[in-house]
């Protein structure tokens, strides 16, 4: 999966669906790949680093994050291993950065310094930080 999205050729349902309901940044941002499929621009894609990592251990990038997606992931862990993962994602997210999750998980079943912002969206609740900064 990693490779395939170095590669960064999208096709199929997920792009025309991009197409058809973002119109306008579809525009802006994506051009027709070589052959079949769609690529997002160059001067985006030599942003974009891929690389695996494992979620039970510390995220160690030098920057926070503004938005962490673990969508479908969390669903196949137990409850303390989602608490583990998410404590782990805590501090590398910024105060007013966005974790999603996917329509089948839930947070509020376990313990974590999140607070919803709306469906699937949660911010890290800055009294929590607090705290730990205390
Ligand atoms: C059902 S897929 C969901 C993929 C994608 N987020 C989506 O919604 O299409 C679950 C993903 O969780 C990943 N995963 C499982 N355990 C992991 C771990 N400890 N650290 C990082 N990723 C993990 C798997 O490799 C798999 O890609």
């Amino acid at each position: 999966m990693v490779e395939i999205c170095k590669v960064g050729v999208y096709k199929g349902r997920a792009i025309e669906s991009f197409k058809s309901s973002k119109p306008d940044l579809f525009a802006k941002y994506m051009k027709a790949a070589n052959g079949d499929g769609f690529q997002v621009l160059p001067e985006i894609k030599s942003r974009l680093k891929f690389h695996e990592h494992n979620l039970f251990r510390p995220l160690s990038h030098k920057d926070d994050f503004d938005l962490v997606l673990v969508r479908n992931v969390l669903i196949y862990f137990t409850g303390e291993d989602q608490e583990k993962v998410l404590k782990l994602i805590e501090p590398k997210l910024k105060e007013d950065g966005a974790l999603i999750i996917g329509e089948s998980e839930s947070l509020t079943h376990i313990n974590t310094g999140y607070q919803p912002v709306q469906p699937l969206i949660y911010r890290k609740n800055p009294t929590s930080s607090e705290k730990k900064v205390a």
